[in-house]
């Protein structure tokens, strides 16, 4: 059993510190905001994630997670040291490393023997060797080492992604260390995860570069739906053929209204930022961002045709407002950019999420949120389904079509049937399948 400390509390923080717990390890997760812990404390998990409350209850009944805001001692009584605070994207596009550097300080400080420091929050290339400087200089010449073992987890399957990892990546040019975090991580021996020890650089790269690719991935298959909207192709079949190869994989080939959440978005712009630093041109991932901020607007454009060009006053029923589904993160959500849109040509929202309104609300748009679609839908000129919600699946579409004052429906996530769709004579687009038989 090893005695670790998460610094950050947020998703990854939370999710990390009750992953490790459950790995049979003996784990303070403190934060600098007293009330957040205080909240963890009471047993009060404060972001929407599946399975997450049932891991921090299970390992904290069993006495191995604790939540702190006496960070220093949590820093001093650890072997190892997880940061797993924010970077978020500052003006400029470059990521915000206030915090790392604050925390590489405290650690600095508070360093009184051996230990590992390990950075999960995502961080650009060659950070690492900055927050290893700040340690060093503010301790008193102990030896530490610095380890980057970035997060793959996605939200809304974060625990399990964190559970069952197709890998772990583990930078670190210690012999010493890499043995002791293969040692956190020893349950997963077990599956046969693959374990990938690299130096610092090359793990902070391995990070965005996967990123990177899946965002490139999305910004592809957005592109041949909306080619595949102008030649009458469906895009569902074209990628589900492509994912027959098994060089291209299926996976991450479903169209949309394009990409959002914390990650896609800020990362996909770090690396651009990286490559212009060291005068290489990301032309393909500068492709990728072109391409995902173009297709939010295309979805406007798309429900403006379906309504003749004509907004002005209508009401539109949006269904979904989280960047996907299992969460109630909104973060560069595909309806913070669609919404206000829509709201600038006069339109009145009517909307429903299951979880996301809460977060929502705090953007303070003047638009009217309901308990459900159905009331959400009533005597609006149209509807626009933004967030691929199992109970949107579900939609009972002889009843919307009641419901709605005329039958017009953007399906921005294909999840609605197209057979039906026409059968019961809406006036629907989709993303790539409009054309379907
Ligand atoms: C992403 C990565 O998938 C994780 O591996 C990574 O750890 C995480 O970022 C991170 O860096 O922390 P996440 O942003 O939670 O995870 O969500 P994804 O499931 O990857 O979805 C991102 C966006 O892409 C969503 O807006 C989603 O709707 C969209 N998407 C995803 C598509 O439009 N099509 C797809 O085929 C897949």
């Amino acid at each position: 059993m090893r005695k670790i400390t998460i610094i950050g509390t947020g998703y990854v923080g939370l999710v990390t510190g009750a992953g490790i717990s459950d790995f049979g390890h003996d784990v303070t997760c403190v934060d600098i905001d007293k009330n957040k812990i205080k909240k963890l404390n009471s047993g009060e998990i404060p972001i929407y994630e599946p399975e997450l409350d049932t891991i921090v209850k299970r390992n904290s009944v069993k006495g191995l997670l604790k939540f702190s805001s006496r960070i220093n001692e949590a820093i001093k009584e650890s072997e190892i040291i997880f940061i797993a605070v924010g970077t978020p994207q500052s003006k400029n596009g470059d990521s915000d490393l206030t915090a790392i550097e604050n925390v590489a300080k405290t650690i600095g400080k508070n360093l009184n023997k051996y230990k590992i420091i390990c950075t999960k929050s995502t961080v650009p290339v060659g950070t690492g060797k900055k927050i290893e400087e700040i340690i060093k200089l503010n301790s008193k010449a102990i030896e530490f080492d610095y380890v980057s073992n970035p997060e793959f987890l996605r939200e809304g399957a974060a625990v399990r992604d964190f559970l069952i990892p197709d890998r772990i990546v583990i930078g670190s040019r210690s012999k010493k260390a890499f043995k002791i975090m293969q040692d956190v991580y020893r349950p997963l021996f077990l599956n046969e995860t693959p374990i990938i020890n690299t130096n610092v650089e090359t793990s902070e790269m391995i990070k965005y570069a996967s990123n990177s690719f899946l965002a490139l991935k999305i910004s592809y298959i957005n592109e041949i739906a909306n080619l595949c909207d102008s030649v009458g192709a469906d895009v569902h079949i074209v990628s589900k053929a492509m994912g027959q190869d098994g060089r291209i994989s299926p996976k991450f080939l479903h169209p949309g209204p394009g990409f959002g959440g914390s990650c896609f978005p800020k990362d996909t712009i770090a690396l651009v930022n990286t490559g212009n630093q060291n005068n290489i041109r990301m032309n393909t991932i500068e492709a990728a961002i072109k391409t995902n901020n173009e297709q939010k607007l295309r979805m406007v454009a798309k429900l403006k045709s379906l309504l003749n060009n004509k907004i002005k006053n209508k009401t539109i029923t949006v269904l979904g407002l989280a960047f996907k589904p299992q969460t109630d993160d909104i973060r560069d959500a595909a309806s913070t950019i669609i919404i206000p849109k829509l709201i600038k040509e006069g339109a009145i929202i009517n909307t429903y999420d299951p979880v996301a309104m809460d977060n929502f609300k705090s953007l303070k748009l003047n638009i009217n949120y309901f308990n459900n679609w159905q009331e959400a839908s009533r005597g609006a000129d149209a509807l626009i389904l933004l967030t691929e919600w199992n109970e949107f699946r579900g939609i009972d579409l002889l009843e919307l079509k009641h419901l709605l004052k005329a039958p017009t429906v953007l399906d921005t996530k294909n999840i609605l049937s197209v057979e039906n769709l026409q059968a019961l004579k809406f006036n629907y687009d989709n993303v790539g399948r409009k054309a379907i038989n």
